[in-house]
């Protein structure tokens, strides 16, 4: 079986000028569908990688076939990760939250800063590591799927095909506006119970 786009979990509109529908028709469209179909190329070509889940090609993969499947994943799991209607981080995320950053204003900060700090393509991510909250980037198709003892909590893209549209160069004020406006917190929270690498993986 080969993998497939996930279908987003709103509508493309929902968003409003936040996140356009034109940016979702290109950015899940066209970029996490093209990252679809190459892995499925690559893994269709080789009988040995066949068999394998998203998350085990990831873990198992390097270079090319890395770069594809890392981004499958990275992708379904950053779409996961926003939501359009404001949510909030449970009392046992909120605790966590305060007890690493000081405030949930200091976690989007550090967020903010890791994302725009970041050089090139990437993703800003928050995850589990040791029990406690830390901030990570992540570059290119790179992903927290491929470190042990990682647990993601929320990513958020910052390759320049996440804000070309809405926000032509200004990365600062994409990351700004999404990270205040239109985390999941619902899905952080859930993913503090260690299952988030599951929950953009895909069976084989
Ligand atoms: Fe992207």
């Amino acid at each position: 079986m080969a993998f497939e786009l996930p279908a987003l979990p709103y509508a493309k509109d929902a968003f409003g000028d936040l996140i356009s529908a034109e940016t979702f028709d290109f950015h899940h469209g066209k970029h996490h569908n093209a990252y679809v179909v190459k892995a499925n190329e690559l893994v269709a070509a080789d009988p040995a990688l066949q068999g394998k889940s998203l998350v085990e090609l990831i873990r198992s993969s390097k270079g090319g076939l890395f770069n594809q499947v890392g981004q499958i994943w990275n992708h379904t799991f950053y779409w996961l990760g926003l939501s359009p209607e404001p949510t909030k981080p449970s009392a046992e995320l909120q605790a966590k939250i305060d007890e690493a950053f000081g405030s949930t204003d200091e976690l989007i900060a550090k967020l903010q800063a890791e994302g725009v700090g970041h050089f090139g393509s990437g993703w800003a991510a928050l995850v589990l590591e040791n029990g406690k909250l830390a901030v990570k980037s992540y570059h290119d198709a790179d992903t927290p799927v491929a470190y042990e003892g990682v647990q993601p909590l929320f990513i958020l893209d910052v390759w320049e095909h996440a804000y070309y549209i809405d926000y032509r160069n200004a990365r600062p004020v994409y990351a700004e506006k999404l990270l205040k406006n239109a985390i999941n917190w619902d899905f952080v929270s859930q993913n503090l119970d260690g299952e988030g690498v599951s929950r953009a993986d895909q069976p084989a």
